[in-house]
């Protein structure tokens, strides 16, 4: 495959950007158990070390009780099984391409190698029937996700994701009653229920295509789940689908935003907006709920337009919780945990900046979407240097399409919205892109290499709107 960057004295840095903290050697700690259909089995005896297999191939699943269709899998279902660690922990993972065409598996999130990010520019497709060892340290804990990065408008949307956890230090872990991850998608079924084939129509162009059915861990229908009154509960959700913004609430419980992309938030985490969680593609969120009803609910809250015209908001229950027992525990209680040291902003004026402008066209055979004017494969030299701090200007020139912006291998903070400061707190990998906003981000670029950016609408993406940076190693 062509380079698109000039082959400069590029040294990617094998180790993580900061050195991972581990507990001692000698202190065995198997990762905490995460409540999920499926899990990859370690296959390593070192407990330092996760060792697992994953296969792509195409399989028969069940979104709904006896309506089985060809979804393309990880390992026979989806989403394909989580992939659980600790941070620091070294993974290794023998992927298998039983797909009819290449692939390649990218770990959203992680700042590890480039050589390891499953970007088919550096790394060579993996063809069918071949394989490839994916090895890396954690750097990070949090809540990760997986996917191809190829194809993606259709690898992903057949059912090519699956959710990982890396857990924080054994010392560092908040003391929740339950640790559960729901995977959230929606998929366009045909009438004759099986997965659409991707389309050419203009308005999934423009905007992403979206689904017409939710899916939670693979289910059609709301994800059932068992809780003993009282507790506290760490809830993992993340958003797979291709295009729609997922708007997500509890009901029957109390919740805060106490995690994003980067993990934990400094204790106490803060109240979603109007009680609502805008989780963009791609992007993580952790909430702390407090099981103090009979019954909890993960809600999905679809706007659509009634038959008078009229804006409606469905509320689909995507996880229904009931207390089986009481815990005997006070809801109310204050849990503790360190959280992920948060940097302060870098000076503005000793960073360095960068402007991204997001836009479309129609040039007559489609859709066509730009970063500074240009369509991938063609882009913008970006170069920087490691360590260095950024202030990144992102533009959406376009009034009708969002667009949840990406960063490989790289966490950044999000700073401002049309030039009102926010406070949305944490480190991110993703952020959403209003239209016609203008959102200010930071970073400092801990992590050399070779590092894609994109709109995560894979519709977009495919249409161009992906780049590439250099951050060139310090040494
Ligand atoms: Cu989740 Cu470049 O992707
Ligand atoms: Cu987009």
């Amino acid at each position: 495959m062509k380079r698109l960057l000039p082959l400069l004295a590029i040294v990617s840095c094998a180790a993580p950007p900061a050195s991972p903290p581990s507990p001692p050697r000698e202190l065995v700690v198997e990762p905490p158990v995460v409540e999920f259909p499926r899990m990859m089995a370690d296959t390593n005896p070192d407990p330092h070390v996760v060792e697992v297999n994953l296969e792509a191939k195409l399989s028969r699943v069940e979104f709904a009780p006896g309506q089985a269709i060809e979804a393309w899998t990880y390992d026979g279902g989806v989403p394909g099984p989580l992939l659980n660690a600790n941070v620091g922990d070294r993974i290794i993972v023998h992927f298998k391409n039983s797909l009819n065409e290449p692939t390649t598996v990218h770990w959203h999130g992680f700042r590890i190698s480039d050589q390891m990010d499953g970007v088919p520019t550096i790394q060579k497709p993996v063809a069918p029937g071949e394989t490839f060892t994916y090895d890396f340290v954690a750097p990070d804990a949090g809540s990760f996700w997986y996917h191809p990065h190829m194809r993606s408008a259709e690898q992903v949307e057949r059912g090519l994701y699956g959710p990982i956890v890396i857990h924080e230090r054994w010392d560092q872990t908040p003391d929740f009653d339950a640790d559960r991850y729901f995977v959230t998608d929606d998929v366009r079924l045909g009438d004759d229920g099986t997965i659409a084939p991707p389309s050419t129509q203009m308005p999934d162009q423009v905007h992403g295509r979206y689904g017409n059915t939710l899916l939670t861990n693979g289910s059609a229908k709301a994800v059932p789940f068992e809780f003993r009154r009282g507790q506290v509960e760490r809830w993992r959700l993340v958003n797979t689908a291709n295009a729609r913004t997922m708007s997500l609430t509890v009901e029957g419980a109390k919740f805060r935003i106490v995690g994003v992309d980067g993990g934990l938030l400094p204790e106490g985490g803060v109240e979603a907006a109007q009680g609502v969680v805008e989780l963009p593609v791609g992007a993580r969120v952790e909430l702390e709920v407090r099981l103090e009803s009979a019954e909890a609910r993960l809600v999905s809250l679809v706007p659509y337009v009634d038959a008078n015209d009229e804006l409606q908001t469905d509320r689909i229950v995507i996880a229904k919780g009931v207390s089986v027992a009481e815990s005997g525990q006070d809801p109310a209680r204050t849990l503790t945990w360190p959280g992920v040291a948060i940097p302060a902003l870098p000076d503005a004026a000793a960073s360095g900046t960068h402007l991204l402008e997001l836009d479309g066209f129609n040039d007559g055979t489609g859709i066509k979407m730009t970063i500074n004017g240009k369509v991938y494969p063609e882009m913008d030299m970006w170069m920087t240097n490691q360590n260095e701090p950024v202030y990144v200007t992102i533009h959406n020139k376009l009034g009708m399409a969002e667009h949840p912006f990406h960063l490989h291998g790289n966490f950044f903070q999000i700073v401002s919205r049309d030039g009102v400061a926010v406070n949305e707190p944490g480190l991110r990998d993703t952020v959403l892109i209003a239209p016609s906003q203008t959102v200010v981000i930071a970073t400092r670029f801990e992590n050399a290499g070779e590092w894609m950016y994109h709109c995560h609408i894979h519709e977009h993406s495919e249409e161009g709107m992906m780049g590439m940076l250099t951050v060139m190693h310090k040494m």
